[in-house]
């Protein structure tokens, strides 16, 4: 490897601001985060970001990295180094608050608009609810159940883009992996939260999300999901009743 170095743009201010360029020794092994840590350190150390666990856990440092959603902590940087440059810029689809850090509360919000949070009927006294792990709403549940709320697929979506009201792809992942939560009584709840003109049917199925999720996960599977749930709901009904 040699020490040569990486140009390195990455954008400052709000919404309004400019691609400022630094130059970052390059080491072997460097991932994006440690170029964004290197600037704020050892070159400006207004520069604003996030992160917290470094090893893909908690789901804070995505950016956009020469153009394309990722997790920076997890991202090499000689896996997508074009040249002898780099241009980080903040999430899109969500506001700036400045330089790398977005304002995330919509992203969040649009979780708790699906319902896309946990509500069982037992207390702490009862036994624990005993879930085959060969069940078919078990397998289902784990499938998207590892989302650690990065919002890339949130950022990757087109329909985000031209609809800002579109409760995106990471709440409606969650959604569907509630509703395959035996131990859950919000059933009804979340699905006529979805079925709405902002849930998942405003979903065109190209699967950006799920071709840039780090971890994995198939959101436009968990959308499918939904919407053939809530069309067989419509015409059939459901087994928490009727939509
Ligand atoms: S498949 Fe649906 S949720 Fe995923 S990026 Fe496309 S429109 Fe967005
Ligand atoms: S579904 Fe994937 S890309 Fe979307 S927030 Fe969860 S982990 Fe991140
Ligand atoms: S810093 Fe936690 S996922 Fe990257």
């Amino acid at each position: 490897m040699s020490n040569a170095n990486l140009k390195v743009k990455v954008w400052r201010g709000s919404e309004e601001g400019e691609f400022v360029e630094y130059l970052v020794p390059r080491n072997p092994n460097q991932t994006v985060l440690d170029v964004v840590t290197y600037i704020q350190r050892k070159l400006d150390p207004t520069l604003s970001y996030r992160f917290a666990c470094r090893v893909g856990m908690c789901g804070s440092c995505a950016m956009t990295v020469n153009g394309v959603a990722r997790w920076t902590c997890r991202t090499h940087v000689s896996q997508i180094l074009k040249g002898d440059s780099l241009e980080i810029a903040p999430l899109t689809n969500l506001p700036v608050i400045k330089d790398l850090a977005t304002d995330m509360r919509e992203f969040f919000n649009k979780w708790k608009n699906a319902v896309g949070f946990f509500k069982g009927s037992q207390t702490r006294h009862d036994e624990f609810a005993t879930v085959q792990p060969d069940s078919e709403e078990r397998q289902l549940a784990n499938a998207g159940i590892e989302c650690i709320g990065c919002g890339v697929c949130y950022a990757s979506c087109e329909v985000v883009e031209a609809r800002p009201d579109y409760l995106g792809p990471a709440a409606l992942n969650r959604a569907w992996t509630l509703t395959n939560d035996v131990r859950d009584v919000q059933q009804l709840e979340r699905m006529s939260a979805v079925a709405g003109d902002a849930g998942c049917h405003a979903c065109h199925t190209q699967g950006s999300c799920t071709e840039r999720c780090p971890k994995g996960i198939e959101p436009t599977a968990s959308i499918a999901g939904l919407k053939k749930m809530i069309s067989r709901a419509a015409t059939r009904g459901s087994k928490w009743g009727k939509l």
